[in-house]
């Protein structure tokens, strides 16, 4: 049965459980999240993204239970108006990873670009090592396009690099 996910917009209600899911192993190796992250990591982020949602380039949603507890992280990290396009990251909560989560909130997060932003094209950017996350773009009907070899992940140090998959879903 698939899990009862809500996306709700993200707030400094929900900045305890981002510290938290910031502090996680996987979340540091396969997310664009600073390793480790600075203490004021959480904060800056909120305040990035609450620019984003005013200037509409970006849009962070907390991933929630029916009984409101936190589950994750569904976000468009960048939105391109002008192109119809916006690449969409995720993560769950390690507790409530691996049965199902992940994939009702990337789909819920489609749904929402395509049926409320009316935006074309979506991409997810993904370690090729990132196993979980692949089979959940293919899951969610995105398709492998592309493989950046040894791309560019993040700043270090040491600058992390791997190779990167390209994931696209088309309205
Ligand atoms: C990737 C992530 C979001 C998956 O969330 P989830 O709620 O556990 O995913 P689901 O339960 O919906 O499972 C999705 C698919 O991955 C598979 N899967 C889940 N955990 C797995 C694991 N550890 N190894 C291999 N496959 C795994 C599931 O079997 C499912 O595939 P299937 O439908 O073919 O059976 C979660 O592991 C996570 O937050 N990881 C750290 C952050 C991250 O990597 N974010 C994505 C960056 S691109």
């Amino acid at each position: 049965m698939e899990p009862d996910v809500r996306l709700v917009a993200f707030s400094g209600d929900h900045l305890a459980d981002f510290a938290l899911l910031a502090q996680d192993a996987e979340v540091r190796r396969f997310t664009r999240f600073p390793d480790p992250p600075r203490r004021d990591f959480p904060q800056r982020w909120l305040e990035r993204y609450e620019e984003g949602r005013r200037d509409r380039t970006r849009e962070a949603f907390a991933v929630q239970d029916g009984d409101g507890t936190f589950l994750g992280l569904a976000l468009a990290v960048a939105i391109d108006r002008e192109a119809g396009e916006a690449e969409l990251g995720y993560t769950v909560a390690p507790a409530a990873r691996g049965r199902g989560v992940g994939t009702a909130a990337v789909a819920a997060l489609t749904r929402w670009a395509f049926d409320e932003q009316e935006l074309q094209r979506l991409t997810l950017l993904i370690e090729v090592a990132n196993v979980a996350s692949t089979r959940l773009a293919e899951r969610c009907g995105y398709v492998l396009e592309d493989v950046r070899r040894n791309a560019y992940v993040k700043a270090g140090p040491p600058t992390r690099r791997g190779d990167t998959a390209v994931y696209a879903r088309l309205r």
